[in-house]
């Protein structure tokens, strides 16, 4: 059938993961307990990666496939969430493929230069993303899913657009000013970059499926600082071309965004078009998601609790996070997550406890 791409072992193939509460949720039916994982569950809220990271750079830390392994792997012991997800960034794709692109700690991605014109995209998009060069990421995909068992692992990839708005301002902006101006200046250049930027990622998350993780999340972070009719003409394409490479895989497939309330059946539709069979919508935490089940009828979604209630009292969270699984019984699956990435300062104990509070609704 369509798996004969995918390594003989794969989890949806030989079964490992098929009943993990996680993929029936995105399958849209209801497990005997509600998944719960956090969007930046890995990373400096913990302790122990803290220890494991020092000094070692980012994404460094990234392409050594122990580590990113043992990274990948310290919140499911330590919260007993139900998915790991891969321990990566979205600009690795960018890195292997030879971009001079570096984490700054504190700041995000930056890279050597802003791409902006029509000759910088198109020294850009003459350089490809050699399959060898993934070799880290389906090594430290496998070491991964060989310690989970039957927890599955998320893989991930950055969408199109927010990749292509780190590259054109050239570091983390907050209206992706000059990314939305080269849109509408220069729409063939864009298109060819957004294009670009889709097979890379398209090609990272075909490794990590390949390797073994059982669902992929798009992350498109920026999205929210569209109008409908940009994402539609300008974005939403290439997010279904990343998506495509692995459609076939039987994988499912997370859409998010951030300030995505107004573009939610856009992002669903992504997910259509590239041919994703079994996929959900993530909701950040402006959207009830009752409200957002209205909007999606038929679509299990991913979210919300608000990032900023984990320093609250216990008892406004504990109310919180009820509130969100309550919302939640309208769509035909829920996985709970966060309305975006957990705050580095959050206490990890407060997480543990939302996961025990949550597997016991
Ligand atoms: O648990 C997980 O989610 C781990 C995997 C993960 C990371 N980045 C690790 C990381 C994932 C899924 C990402 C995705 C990512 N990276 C996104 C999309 C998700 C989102 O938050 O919207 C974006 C926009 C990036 C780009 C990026 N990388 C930013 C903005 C930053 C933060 C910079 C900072 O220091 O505040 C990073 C660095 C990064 N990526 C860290 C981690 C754990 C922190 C690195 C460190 O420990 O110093």
């Amino acid at each position: 059938m369509k798996s004969t791409t995918l390594a003989p072992a794969h989890p949806l193939t030989d079964g490992r993961t098929s009943a993990a509460p996680l993929v029936q949720a995105l399958r849209g039916e209801r497990p005997g307990r509600t998944p719960v994982w956090f969007m930046r569950q890995a990373g400096r809220s913990l302790p122990e990666y803290r220890e494991v990271r020092r000094g070692t750079g980012m994404l460094e830390a990234c392409l050594r496939p122990d580590l990113a392994a043992e990274i990948t792997l310290q919140p499911v012991r330590r919260h007993g969430v139900d998915a790991a997800v891969f321990f990566s960034d979205i600009v690795v794709p960018l890195k292997l493929a030879g971009v001079g692109v570096d984490i700054a700690p504190g700041v995000g991605p930056v890279m050597d230069q802003p791409y902006r014109t029509a000759d910088d995209v198109a020294r850009l998009t003459s350089r490809g993303l050699d399959d060898a060069a993934l070799e880290p990421i389906r090594e430290a995909v496998a070491l991964t899913v060989a310690e989970l068992g039957s927890t599955p692992l998320l893989g991930f990839g950055g969408a199109p657009f927010t990749l292509a708005a780190y590259l054109v301002e050239g570091r983390p902006s907050r209206d992706h000013l000059a990314a939305r101006t080269l849109m509408h200046a220069d729409p063939e250049t864009w298109d060819a970059l957004v294009a670009w930027t889709a097979d890379l990622t398209g090609a990272f998350l075909r490794a990590q499926v390949e390797a073994g993780a059982s669902a992929v999340q798009l992350f498109d972070s920026w999205a929210g600082s569209l109008s409908l009719a940009d994402y539609t003409a300008r974005v939403a394409p290439s997010s279904a071309r990343a998506l495509a490479f692995v459609a076939g895989s039987g994988v499912p497939a997370i859409h998010f965004g951030t300030g995505t309330g107004h573009l939610l059946p856009a992002l669903r539709d992504v997910l259509v078009t590239a041919g994703v069979p079994d996929h959900a919508v993530g909701i950040d935490y402006r959207t009830p998601l009752d409200e957002a089940a209205a909007l999606l009828p038929g679509v299990p979604l991913q979210g919300n609790i608000d990032p900023a209630l984990l320093g609250a009292p216990w008892d406004v969270l504990e109310a919180h996070v009820r509130d969100v699984v309550s919302r939640g019984l309208k769509a035909p699956g829920h996985v709970v997550n966060l309305g975006h990435g957990v705050p580095p300062d959050t206490d990890p104990t407060v997480l543990t406890r939302v996961v025990e509070l949550v597997h016991s609704l």
